[in-house]
């Protein structure tokens, strides 16, 4: 084999390793996006609107972890994506604020409460712990995590998000409800939140 000969086989089979390395890494990008692509909820329903109650607080700090470290409740991430009205869009850098009552069924001043914002692709995340009930006989409040949303500083929406227990009573769509699943003593919650009269 002459000298001409082996330079063009050392060539041919280094350019089939770079165009392997790279068709590889190209379908990796391609799975990669499909995988993050967001998907619309099965059920478009905007959040329901009310008063938010006697316990806003409007100054609260940015934070992803909304609870004290000295806390004895069970542990709950609740994450997901922000819609317009008919979910066609998700809401990047709008302002999620959240207040709720403790795992004693109380409010506080300075925990349980924070503001988040969701990134790029309109996804949100927190931590905090599954709140008590409050109230008595017709006045119970089943458990519930409250939130207002703003978007460029402009409020769209004040509403809850609830739990299990009140799935099938009514006025309690299954929309509203966060969707648990239990991650080694952790609950995590997906729940989207679609804003009514937003596009
Ligand atoms: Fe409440």
């Amino acid at each position: 084999m002459n000298h001409t000969k082996l330079k063009f086989i050392i060539g041919s089979v280094a350019i089939i390793i770079i165009a392997t390395v790279v068709f590889v890494f190209l379908l990796f990008e391609r799975e990669q996006q499909e995988t993050t692509a967001i998907v619309s909820p099965d059920n478009c329903l905007p959040a329901f609107r009310d008063g938010g109650g006697p316990y806003y607080e409007p100054n609260v700090p940015f934070r992803d972890k909304l609870v004290p470290e000295d806390n004895e409740g069970e542990k709950l991430i609740v994450e997901g994506y922000l819609y317009n009205e008919d979910c066609t869009r998700t809401i990047s850098n709008a302002v999620i604020d959240i207040w709720q009552a403790s795992e004693e069924g109380e409010y506080e001043e300075e925990y349980y409460r924070g503001k988040i914002v969701t990134d790029d692709t309109g996804y949100y995340k927190f931590e905090t712990v599954v709140p008590l009930g409050y109230g008595e006989g017709t006045a119970y409040r089943p458990p519930h995590i409250h939130f207002k949303v703003f978007v460029d500083d402009i409020e769209i929406v004040t509403s809850q998000m609830f739990f299990e227990d009140v799935r099938g009573v009514e006025g309690f769509e299954d929309e509203y409800i966060i969707e648990l699943e239990n991650n080694n003593e952790t609950w995590i919650g997906i729940h989207n939140i679609v804003l009514p009269d937003y596009q």
